[in-house]
């Protein structure tokens, strides 16, 4: 008996402990699984210009450690390790086991910094410092979904699903136009990533915008979008609040760090709009016996399902809290106002959060595919897919 959901993922690790660690249970065997494949994404995501320090000491690689043998799935849950090569500076300062004299190594934040989950972790858990607490609220954990999604996207992939993505503003400077999918595809290639914008001069005005905000000491906020293309119809489903698609995938994209808003198609544009002019009109071309659509205004998914366009997702990233300026804060132990703990920090990572959109989307898109499909093997999920094509195909 398989309990829901099917694909279930879990991640551990701290920002500056010994490695991140994540488990992905329900993938069915006899999926290709390529270190160079995961690897690669991991490098994408280290990407992007007004990255800061930490991404010049970490190379991520991935170490597969069980569920996967001879470069595919066997079944069993997958466990993977990314390890932080930051931890030989941190031994002394977060030991496992305690130490005598180790009061003195601690490198604690006792100054909580404003957009930080310093202040409320440090209330909840009752620690009168923030350090236990920065080191899980980091984006350094997204390197452990990056991985895990770089799996479902292997998934994805058997069956031609797509999952990319690009940057389409970055403070002020904001591509106008839809982006082509051939320049998506383009962009993920490329061995130099500068701000993950198809458009040249969009981004070479997205560059000002960083080198404003690095001359400033200050941040800037950004959005990016994620395609999703090649998925059939009928992933998700209407039926209930947590079945539906589209809510699942804002959850999935509110969950990353930084992210305080989601778009999913023109919703913006929608809601400022008359009904006659978003709705995405629906044709039929007799010859291919398939029905067409005017746009893809929704995004790719109605009623809380994909309908067969490109999923497009939108997440709209805060500026980065830390500023090398920072801003006011309260000392634990004095009570006194003081300035923000500053730790070394990223001016602007679009890019890198694009990346890490695909894995969520990738990884909700698989576990969706999933429930409808099943299969213990891949050969079994090829079956079941390919009848349910035939069935829409034959509608
Ligand atoms: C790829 C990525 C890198 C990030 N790097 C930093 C950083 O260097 N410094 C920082 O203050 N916040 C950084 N953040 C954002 C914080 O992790 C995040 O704002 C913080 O954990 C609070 O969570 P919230 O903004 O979702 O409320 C990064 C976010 C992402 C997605």
């Amino acid at each position: 008996m398989k309990l829901s959901p099917m694909l279930r993922f879990e991640t551990a690790g701290e920002s500056h402990g010994e490695c991140l660690v994540a488990t992905l249970t329900g993938l069915p065997a006899g999926v290709p699984v390529s270190i160079e494949q995961i690897n690669r994404q991991l490098w994408r995501r280290q990407q992007g210009y007004g990255r800061g320090g930490r991404m010049k000491i970490e190379t991520d690689t991935v170490e597969i450690v069980s569920g996967v043998r001879h470069s595919m799935t066997i079944g069993s849950p997958i466990a993977l390790i990314i390890r932080n090569r930051d931890w030989r500076n941190w031994t002394d300062v977060l030991p496992v086991e305690d130490y005598p004299g180790s009061d003195e190594k601690k490198k604690p934040v006792t100054r909580p910094r404003p957009g930080h989950a310093d202040l409320a972790g440090a209330l909840k858990y009752n620690f009168h410092d923030s350090r236990y607490i920065l080191e899980r609220a980091s984006a350094r954990e997204t390197a452990a979904r990056v991985a895990l999604g770089a799996l479902a996207k292997a998934l994805l992939g058997e069956f031609g699903v797509i999952v990319l993505s690009h940057v389409i503003a970055v403070g002020k400077a904001r591509l106008e136009r839809q982006a082509a999918w051939e320049e998506i595809v383009a962009l993920a290639e490329k061995e130099d990533v500068t701000l993950g914008c198809v458009d040249p001069d969009v981004e070479a005005r997205m560059k000002e915008e960083v080198d404003e905000a690095l001359r400033t000491g200050d941040t800037v906020g950004a959005i990016f979008e994620v395609v999703a293309r090649g998925a059939p119809p009928g992933l998700g489903s209407h039926i209930a609040w947590d079945t539906r698609l589209d809510g699942r995938l804002a959850q999935a994209i509110v969950s990353m760090q930084a992210v305080k808003g989601v778009e999913i198609g023109y919703a913006e544009e929608g809601a400022m709009s008359f009904g006659s002019r978003v709705q995405d009109t629906i044709h039929y071309q007799r010859d291919e016996r398939r029905f067409t659509r005017g746009a893809n205004r929704a995004g790719g998914l109605e009623g809380g399902m994909t309908n067969g366009q490109d999923i497009v997702v939108r997440g709209f990233l805060k500026p980065i809290s830390t500023l090398r300026r920072p801003l006011e804060s309260v000392d634990f132990v004095t009570r006194e106002p003081a300035l923000a703990a500053y730790e070394r920090s990223d001016v602007c990572v679009a890019p890198a959060a694009g990346v890490i959109g695909e894995a969520m989307v990738a990884l909700v898109l698989a576990q969706a595919f999933l429930e409808k499909f099943g299969g213990d093997s891949l050969a079994e999920t090829r079956r079941n897919y390919e009848g349910y094509i035939e069935q829409v195909r034959q509608f």
